[in-house]
C-alpha cells in the first residue's frame, strides 16, 4: 500500500492517558476493529481513537467458524499492517485463545511478541478476576490491558452459545466485581460484550477507568464494533450492530462495473494506455 501520509505531519497519538481523560470529560471513546493497512488507515484518518486488531479476523477475515482456532502466527501480520497504517488511534492487539490463559509468564510472553514483532501499543484478553495476575504482569512491565467481560466469545462453548452475560443480580454482581479486579490489577479499559443496559452502566459508574461496550446500550464510556458490521460489508449482523453503509453492495457494484468494462473492451481506454 502506498503510504499517502508522507510529508504531513503526523497527528497526536491517542495514548492510555486520553482514555482516561476521555472519561473525566464524559467525552465517547470511539473504536472499531481493523484487520488490515487499509482499513486501518481509513478508520485512523476518520478519526477513530482506537484500532482493535480484533480475534474476530477468523471468523470476520480468515474463514475460520469462530474466533477458536485464531493462532499468533495469524494474529501478527494484521496487528503489524494495522500498527503501520495508524498515525493517530491507539492499536491494541487481541491475544487468541490459548495464548495466554494458562500463566502470566504465558500471557506476558505473548503480549510481548504483539508489541515486538506487531508494533501493537496494547493488548486485550478475555476474562475476570482469574486473570488479574496476568493483568498486572503486562501492566508492571510496560504492556497496557483492555480486559474483556461479559459475552466472551473465545468461551462460547462453556457459555452455550452467544448469549447475553450478566443477567440476574448474582451475575451482574459478579460481573461487577471482575471489572473491579482487572481495574486493581492495572487494566487500562475493559470492553463489555453483550451485557444487559443496566449491568453496564453500573460497571461504568463503579470503574475509574473507561468502558467500552459492544451490545452494553448508551451508558458505557465508549462504543466497539466489527468494520464490516458498522460498514455494511456482510449479509448479516447481530441485532446490536448497527449498519452506517453499505459498503458491501458498493463494492460488488464496483466489481460488476469493471468486469463488464474489461468483457465489453471499453476498459483500458486511451485515457488508461501507454501509447509509446
Ligand atoms: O475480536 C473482536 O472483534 C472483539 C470485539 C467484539 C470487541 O473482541
Amino acid at each position: 500500500m502506498a503510504d499517502q501520509s508522507a510529508g504531513v505531519p503526523a497527528p497526536q497519538r491517542f495514548r492510555v492517558h486520553h482514555l482516561q481523560q476521555a472519561k473525566e470529560r464524559g467525552e465517547p471513546l470511539t473504536m472499531l476493529t481493523a484487520y488490515d493497512g487499509v482499513s486501518g488507515r481509513i478508520f485512523d484518518e476518520a478519526g477513530i481513537d482506537l484500532l482493535l486488531v480484533g480475534d474476530s479476523i477468523g471468523d470476520n477475515m480468515l474463514g475460520h467458524p469462530s474466533t477458536i482456532p485464531v493462532t499468533v502466527e495469524e494474529m501478527l501480520p494484521a496487528v503489524r499492517a494495522v500498527s503501520r497504517a495508524a498515525r493517530r488511534a491507539l492499536v491494541i492487539a487481541d491475544l487468541p485463545f490459548g495464548s495466554y490463559e494458562s500463566s502470566p509468564a504465558q500471557c506476558h510472553a505473548t503480549a510481548v511478541r504483539m508489541f515486538k514483532e506487531g508494533l501493537a501499543q496494547a493488548v486485550k484478553f478475555e476474562g475476570g478476576a482469574h486473570l488479574a495476575d496476568h493483568v498486572r504482569l503486562c501492566a508492571s512491565s510496560g504492556i497496557p490491558v483492555v480486559g474483556h467481560l461479559g459475552f466472551t466469545p473465545q468461551a462460547e462453548n462453556m457459555l452455550g452459545g452467544k448469549r447475553v452475560q450478566g443477567r440476574g443480580d448474582e451475575a451482574a454482581e459478579r460481573l461487577v466485581a471482575d471489572a473491579r479486579a482487572l481495574e486493581e490489577a492495572g487494566a487500562v479499559a475493559v470492553v463489555l460484550e453483550m451485557v444487559p443496559a443496566p449491568v453496564a452502566r453500573r460497571v461504568t459508574e463503579v470503574l475509574r477507568i473507561p468502558t467500552i461496550g459492544i451490545g452494553a446500550g448508551p451508558d458505557v464510556d465508549g462504543q466497539v464494533l466489527v468494520w464490516t458490521d458498522m460498514a455494511g460489508m456482510g449479509a448479516w449482523s447481530p441485532r446490536f450492530a448497527k449498519r452506517f453503509g453499505n459498503v458491501g453492495e458498493e463494492l460488488a457494484a464496483a466489481t460488476r462495473r469493471y468486469a463488464a468494462e474489461v468483457r465489453d473492451r471499453e476498459f483500458p481506454g486511451p485515457e488508461h494506455s501507454y501509447e509509446s
